[in-house]
């Protein structure tokens, strides 16, 4: 392999601005995939990613392309998880680079994300190109997305190609752009090895499979690769690339992006931005960058059946081989009996793996409402985290409570900057900035407490701009703030898993609210049962829900027996997702009541 006709570049875009579309015309127009063989968007190969349209797993593409020079290019094409929960492992994928692809819509110009990950790709230093996208549409907007590119981000885009990612119109010129102007991988063959890992995946026969962009030396079959951080050694068994279809090659060597197996069977040894080297050609300093990731948002998860506890613990012991950023505990709520306490890069991320434990594993789960990690601050300075409300402890035997803030950056249309600004003041948000995109268009920067974003803060801006409106956000710190446990009663109960950590000045309309709520949700039942909110005892709100009058079965007294027992199948089916917690029966949709309240 001639190093200098090497190229690895990512493709970045805000959501939906044909960044998968890009990619698969790339791998059509380098003869990578035969048209026949086109598969759309073959870079998502998870069907739950294709189904919402996201790119969760990240994944790497060897190409060969030849260029008007007449050279013959070898390209790796590596692919970014497109939303904001994933940003770290976006920026690894970024540093395993030397250059990006940025796609900008013709029809909507820059967007939250296309700027925040500008700002990653500007981190890892990587030359950008951009590509106007979408031109085939009447309402494109060439000169504008150009002027907005260069205004707002500071890139030249007089020379931008102005593509058709769906059509193939132009796109040979975002090819011949990379090979001109992205810079080949500078290590060397000589230097002591250094792979940076960016993507791993567990393969249940060969073991964990890691995905590295060797930055330096080699990787041979037979070599003893080390994990840096966290001191793994391990035998490689098979090395390879993707093209996509797997091949297996006898070594990687510097400039290559590929797949190492090496009997791995523990994730945790394997660490996305962490550095492989090998005992063979030892380097004993790793690539910068490397960071721990951590969870950010958590809840409890609960099998509908307790009999399925221990199904419920292979099926995350399972998905956690393939997800080191999923963290579980065992936990035991009153209400809900025994469950898992589980931790998420973010909101997306819980959606997801909910959705794989029920779909992949056949599991009905109860989820209790989202929470995030408050440090209970003792007089002597030190302090405890505490994931989950019903563990606060008592007032009185701690200082003070802090609660993780963020920075929440929003691109809107000028008209919707009044409902963004209320939106924002509801929610705690402390105003920061607004900043002139351009003519019609700005960025609403505020400072707000992360659980104001986890109740539909987002379900609110989406609707209170029309959609327009495109936000990020990224963790800015811990903060004191008045904070108080409620929890909430029915029947005169306690329900733990129902407790949450709210801001005492909005306690009192969050508590009736979410009473309201729960009338709503929980079925009338053979008996009238009071629900009510109370903070450290105090009763802060209340409604009741009215007794049934009369019970189904009565309808057919004496009637036939078939339909009686139809009837009660009807009704086991309506209880599926619902939960006896004392003697009330509670559905799923209850615990998370506390989500669209206000
Ligand atoms: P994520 O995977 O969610 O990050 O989105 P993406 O950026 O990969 O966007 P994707 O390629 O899935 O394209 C989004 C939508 O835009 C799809 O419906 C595409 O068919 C459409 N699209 C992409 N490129 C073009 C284009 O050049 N012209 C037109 N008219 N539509 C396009």
């Amino acid at each position: 392999i001639d190093q200098s006709l090497i190229r690895n570049f990512s493709i970045i875009a805000h959501i939906d601005h044909g960044k998968s579309t890009l990619a698969d015309r790339i791998l059509q127009l380098t003869g990578t995939v035969a048209d026949r063989d086109m598969k759309n968007q073959i870079l998502d190969d998870m069907d739950l990613e294709r189904e919402r349209g996201i790119t969760i797993k990240l994944n790497a593409v060897q190409l060969t392309y030849k260029a008007k020079d007449g050279k013959t290019y070898l390209l790796h094409l590596i692919d970014t998880p497109g939303h904001v929960d994933f940003s770290y492992e976006v920026s690894r994928s970024l540093a395993a680079c030397d250059g990006a692809v940025l796609v900008v819509d013709a029809t909507q110009g820059v967007e939250a994300q296309t700027l925040a990950n500008v700002y990653l790709a500007l981190d890892n230093n990587l030359e950008i190109l951009p590509v106007i996208n979408k031109v085939d549409l009447p309402s494109a907007d060439v000169e504008r997305v150009k002027e907005e590119i260069e205004d707002v981000i500071g890139l030249d885009a007089q020379n931008a190609p102005c593509i058709s990612a769906k059509t193939g119109l132009n796109v040979d010129e975002v090819l011949e752009d990379i090979v001109k102007n992205i810079p080949a991988p500078t290590g060397s063959i000589n230097n002591p090895t250094q792979a940076l890992i960016f993507d791993s995946y567990y393969d249940s026969y060969r073991g964990v499979i890691v995905i590295v962009a060797v930055k330096d030396g080699s990787i041979k079959v037979g070599d003893h690769i080390h994990f840096i951080a966290t001191d793994a050694t391990y035998e490689v068994t098979e090395v390879g690339v993707r093209t996509p279809r797997e091949i297996t090659k006898d070594e990687l060597v510097i400039g290559e992006v590929g797949w190492i197996a090496a009997s791995v069977k523990d994730i945790k040894d394997v660490h996305v931005g962490d550095t492989i080297t090998t005992l063979e050609n030892q380097s004993k300093t790793a690539l910068p960058g490397y960071r721990r990731m951590n969870p950010m948002v958590y809840c409890g998860l609960y099998p509908v059946d307790n009999a399925r506890y221990k199904d419920l613990r292979d099926a995350l012991e399972k998905i956690s081989l393939s997800d080191s950023a999923l963290t579980y505990e065992p936990e035991t709520s009153q209400a809900l009996g025994f469950g898992f306490r589980c931790g998420f890069l973010g909101l997306l991320h819980m959606d997801v793996i909910q959705e794989r434990l029920e779909r992949e594993f056949d599991l009905d789960l109860i989820a209790t409402a989202p929470s995030v990690i408050y440090r209970i601050v003792k007089r002597d300075g030190s302090y405890t985290s505490i994931d989950n409300p019903a563990s606060m402890p008592d007032p009185g035997t701690f200082d003070h409570i802090e609660e993780p803030y963020v920075k929440v950056s929003i691109m809107t249309p000028d008209d919707y900057i009044g409902a963004i600004m209320d939106l924002c003041q509801n929610k705690r948000g402390e105003y920061v900035d607004i900043e002139y995109l351009d003519d019609s268009r700005r960025e609403v920067i505020y400072n707000m407490p992360l659980s104001e974003i986890i109740f539909d803060f987002f379900d609110k801006l989406k609707s209170s701009t029309k959609g327009y409106a495109s936000y990020d956000y990224e963790l800015i710190g811990y903060r004191e703030s008045d904070l108080t446990k409620m929890d909430i009663l029915l029947n005169g109960e306690v329900v733990d898993a129902l407790s949450t950590i709210v801001y005492r000045q909005f306690a009192r309309t969050r508590g009736n609210a979410i009473c309201v709520k729960l009338k709503e949700l929980i079925p009338k039942q053979q008996f009238e049962i009071p629900v009510q909110a109370a903070l450290q005892g105090k009763i802060i709100a209340r409604t009741n829900i009215k007794a049934v009058r009369k019970n189904v079965l009565a309808k057919c007294y004496g009637g036939d027996i078939s339909r009686k027992k139809k009837l009660l199948e009807k009704q086991k089916e309506g209880k599926k997702r619902m939960k006896a917690v004392g003697s009330v029966e509670i559905p799923q949709e209850a615990f998370m009541a506390i989500l669209s309240v206000d």
